[in-house]
C-alpha cells in the first residue's frame, strides 16, 4: 500500500479530580495522564489526531477542568473530546472553547475531516444520569451529517456503548436508544468503525455489520464480572489506549485497530545482526 496510514489515537475515561485527589480514594488519575500524554507524544510515527471518548473529569467540578486542562497542555497533539456520563457539558464548552460543536448549546456534537476520513464525535451523555442516549437533535444531527456524502468513510465516536458487554452494572447504563443509532448506521454504509469509552477495557463486537470497540482507560479498569459475582468493582490493570490506523485504497479503504499499552518499555530491539541473520 503506497499511501500513508491515518492515526487516529483514542482515549477515554480520564477522571481526573481536583489536584491530590485519588479516584474512589485509590487511583491517582492525573498520574496515569501524565503517562498517557508521554505515551501519545514519544509514539513515532506521530498520531495525526486524538479523540477522547468522554469521563474527563469526574464528579465534575470547575477545579477538575482547570487540572485536566494543565495535564493537557504537554499534549503536542491536536484533539477533541466528547462529554460521558462524568462530565458537564457548560463546563466542557467553557474549557476546551476551540471546540467545532455543531450546535450553539446542548450536546457537543462535532465533525471533523482528517484528510479523506471524516471523524464523527456524538454527545450521548444525559445530563445527571449514567446511562447514555442520543437526543433527537444528535439524531438528526448525525443522519444528515452522513448524508453529506456517499463515499468518505467516516468513524463514529461516542461515549456509551451500544451493545450488551455483560457486564452488568455498565451495561444497565449503555446507550438506551442502540436502536436508534442503529437505523441511521444501516443508512450509511460509509459508517467503518464506531468507537466507545466508558467500561474502561478493550472490547470488540460488530454493530449493525460495523466494527464497533471500547477503548480501554488509562488509569483502572471495570472488573470483568461476567456472572454477577461481585458487587460494582474496578481493578488497576495495564494501562492502555487505542490507535485507529486507516489505510487508503479500494472501496472506503480498511480501518485496523491496534492496542498500545501506556508505558515505558524495553525496546525496540532488532530481530536481525548486521550480516542479516536473525539474531
Ligand atoms: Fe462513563
Amino acid at each position: 500500500m503506497s499511501s500513508k496510514p491515518l492515526l487516529i489515537a483514542q482515549i477515554s475515561d480520564l477522571h481526573i479530580k481536583a489536584p491530590a485527589s485519588l479516584a474512589y480514594g485509590r487511583v491517582d488519575t492525573a498520574k496515569a495522564l501524565e503517562r498517557c500524554v508521554a505515551t501519545l507524544n514519544a509514539f513515532d510515527p506521530a498520531p495525526d489526531f486524538v479523540v477522547i471518548s468522554g469521563d474527563l473529569a469526574d464528579t465534575p467540578t470547575a477545579p477538575e477542568y482547570e487540572h485536566l486542562q494543565r495535564l493537557l497542555l504537554p499534549l503536542r497533539l491536536p484533539f477533541a473530546a466528547i462529554p460521558g456520563n462524568h462530565d458537564s457539558r457548560e463546563l466542557m464548552r467553557a474549557a476546551f472553547p476551540q471546540t467545532h460543536c455543531a450546535h450553539a448549546s446542548g450536546p457537543l456534537d462535532q465533525k471533523l475531516e482528517l484528510g479523506a476520513l471524516d471523524l464523527v464525535l456524538m454527545d450521548s451523555s444525559v445530563p445527571g444520569a449514567p446511562h447514555g442516549e442520543l437526543d433527537a437533535t444528535t439524531l438528526r444531527w448525525l443522519d444528515a451529517t452522513l448524508a453529506s456524502s456517499r463515499d468518505r468513510p467516516a468513524l463514529l465516536f461516542l461515549h456509551h456503548p451500544p451493545f450488551i458487554a455483560g457486564i452488568w452494572h455498565m451495561d444497565r447504563q449503555n446507550l438506551r436508544n442502540a436502536d436508534e443509532l442503529a437505523t441511521i448506521v444501516r443508512r450509511h454504509p460509509r459508517i467503518r468503525h464506531i468507537a466507545c469509552g466508558h467500561v474502561h477495557r478493550a472490547t470488540l463486537t460488530l454493530f449493525e455489520g460495523r466494527s464497533c470497540t471500547i477503548c480501554p482507560a488509562p488509569n483502572h479498569a471495570v472488573d470483568l464480572d461476567l456472572a454477577q459475582l461481585r458487587e460494582p468493582s474496578f481493578k488497576v490493570e495495564p494501562a492502555a489506549l487505542h490507535l485507529h490506523t486507516w489505510f487508503p485504497g479500494e472501496g472506503f479503504g480498511n480501518l485496523v485497530t491496534h492496542q498500545v499499552p501506556i508505558g515505558e518499555f524495553d525496546g525496540p530491539h532488532p530481530f536481525f545482526g548486521p550480516d542479516g541473520k536473525l539474531l
